[in-house]
């Protein structure tokens, strides 16, 4: 599994510990920053990475502002992202299970490493159940190919 992780300053030492977590478990990691704690603009981080998810080239998207929103807000703007702003590990699965979510959003001002971390999880051992859930995916890109 191939996972890309970008924040923006607020969400950058949240992003590093869930670097080194996903690491750990012998998943391979594209950071597309930010590298520091200076000042950015998220947008600047949310959409190069979502593109890259949409395209094809990572399975799926990490990304970490203070709050998580602004990420969302932005990610869910590129065609074929289903970005999911999760703080709790139940929406973490079912944004897999029920949303096919690829990109999953997190706010650095907002949770605890701890906890971040068994959303990561909980979202990495999550799969997508079809059926009923996929008639309402469809509704969704059938409205963005318009
Ligand atoms: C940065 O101050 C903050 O606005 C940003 O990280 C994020 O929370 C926006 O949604």
């Amino acid at each position: 599994m191939k996972i890309a992780i970008g924040s923006d300053h607020a969400g950058f030492k949240l992003k590093e510990e869930i670097k080194k977590f996903l690491k750990e478990k012998g998943i391979e990691v594209v950071d597309f920053g930010t590298h520091s704690e200076d000042r950015v603009d998220y947008p600047d981080y949310a959409i190069p990475l979502a593109e890259s998810v949409a395209r094809g080239e990572e399975d799926f998207g990490i990304l970490i502002c203070g709050t998580g929103i602004g990420m969302s807000i932005a990610a869910n703007k590129v065609k074929g992202i289903r970005a999911s702003l999760v703080s709790d590990v139940y929406s973490a699965h079912s944004a897999r299970e029920h949303n096919n979510a690829n990109i999953l959003c997190m706010g650095g001002r907002v949770l605890g490493v701890e906890l971040a971390k068994e959303i990561t999880n909980a979202w990495l051992n999550a799969s997508f159940m079809g059926g009923r859930h996929e008639r309402r995916i469809n509704k969704i890109s059938e409205y963005e190919q318009k």
